[in-house]
């Protein structure tokens, strides 16, 4: 079988005309909604992905702020930098972009930002809410992932499903909202025993390792008729590249997400859907 391919470009598309909507009619209530990024140091990658978030903030109608702070920003001056846009009642989101220097302890940042501006769905009480199933404010990656399956209607209730990723960011959430749909969830990771069988069994697989060297997803490790996510994302001579090899894979898998144009569009549509439901918990809380 020639796997369906899961086009995240059509999904987003679906999901921020959504979104500029919602944007609008905040905006007709007397709500501008607004999303403040916070950039430490100048990692390249990270710095891509702010500006893209930056970017499509502003095509759908939503004002932003935009922090960019040299390497050597304190942890105890960006604690203030939160703190200060927790209290601006002008602000509805606060992004503030992962990894972080090492001289500063990303939970602590984490932390500090106020659950109901945590677009990221990062902090310990939503991260809390969403294992209660409760969680309004969702990990944008996750998220993102099960948009792209709904949109398909690829049930995975029942399924194995096998997630090389154990992060917060990624693989935990991903693993509590998979397994809400009624998956049966492995997390696996660098230390995981006998990965090859784990995959060869999983009716569905996603991968976010982002380093081909040490992980590549060839298509005699995946069992026909599989559904294949790939949220990894490396650079290959210059080319963006995920953990799969895609050509291979697809002639296996049922369905399948390309990098680019798979999930990567998906996290930065469902932080806008996240913005703007956050301002319009901030509309509700102020009426
Ligand atoms: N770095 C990579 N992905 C993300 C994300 O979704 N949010 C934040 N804050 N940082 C990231």
């Amino acid at each position: 079988m020639v796997a369906k391919i899961i086009n995240g470009l059509e999904v987003s598309a679906a999901v921020k005309t959504r979104v500029k909507k919602a944007a609008q009619e905040l905006k007709d209530s007397g709500v501008q909604p607004c999303l403040a990024t916070v950039l430490v140091g100048d990692d390249p990658a990270s710095a891509t992905y702010v500006n893209s978030k930056q970017k499509t903030a502003g095509d759908l109608g939503i004002a932003t702020r935009d922090h960019r702070l040299d390497s050597t920003f304190k942890q105890h001056e960006l604690v203030e930098l939160v703190h200060l846009l927790n209290n601006d009642s002008e602000v509805h989101g606060i992004l503030v972009q992962l990894p972080l220097p090492s001289h500063i302890n990303e939970f602590a940042i984490v932390n500090s930002i106020n659950p109901i501006k945590d677009v990221d769905g990062l902090t310990p009480y939503n991260a809390g809410m969403l294992q209660n199933g409760m969680a309004i404010l969702k990990p944008c990656t996750p998220s993102g992932v099960i948009e792209l399956l709904d949109y398909y209607k690829i049930d995975v209730s029942g399924m194995d499903a096998v997630i090389v990723n154990r992060s917060n960011l990624v693989g935990l959430p991903l693993a509590l909202m998979l397994i809400e749909k009624n998956a049966t969830v492995t997390i696996c990771h660098s230390k995981t025993r006998d990965l090859q069988t784990k995959l060869k069994n999983a009716d569905l697989v996603i991968t976010a390792v982002g380093n081909r060297q040490r992980f590549t997803l060839a298509a005699d490790m995946v069992k026909d008729d599989s559904v294949v996510i790939d949220v990894g994302t490396s650079r290959q001579n210059g080319k963006l590249t995920g953990d799969v090899d895609f050509e291979s894979v697809r002639q296996k898998a049922a369905w399948i997400t390309p990098v680019p144009g798979g999930v990567g569009p998906m996290t930065i549509a469902m932080l806008m859907k996240n913005t703007v439901s956050a301002a319009s918990i901030s509309k509700g809380m102020n009426e």
